[in-house]
């Protein structure tokens, strides 16, 4: 598999310490702005599908903005159990926030 990296976001949309939906195709990512990096999820908390990138960033985690579970944005895990999310690697690139995807199926 080849990795691919697809601008996201320009950089300084997103405000730091807070996240955004962004798509790509038919995968809705969460990206977070951290301050000196950037994180990517699967927007789906892995307990009920809320939207991580509407929730509260606290540290390298975010609060699930439906029943506020702690995940981890740098492993993709909730804090307490519960299953995980899908981490892309997120990088800055010239003017640009940029994920990276596989070729073919994820
Ligand atoms: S859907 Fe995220 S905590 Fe319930």
């Amino acid at each position: 598999m080849t990795v691919q990296w697809f601008p996201v976001a320009e950089l300084g949309a997103i405000p730091k310490n807070e996240g955004r939906k962004v798509s790509f195709g038919e995968i809705e990512i969460a990206l977070f702005n951290l301050g000196e990096e950037y994180r990517a999820v699967d927007n789906r908390c892995p307990h009920k599908q809320g939207p991580l990138a509407d929730g509260i960033v606290s540290g390298k985690s975010v609060f699930c903005p439906l029943h506020s579970l702690n995940v981890s944005l740098e492993n993709g895990c909730a804090i307490r159990g519960a299953g995980c999310v899908k981490v892309y690697p997120a990088k800055v690139m010239g003017a640009r926030v940029c994920v990276a995807f596989y070729e073919g199926k994820q």
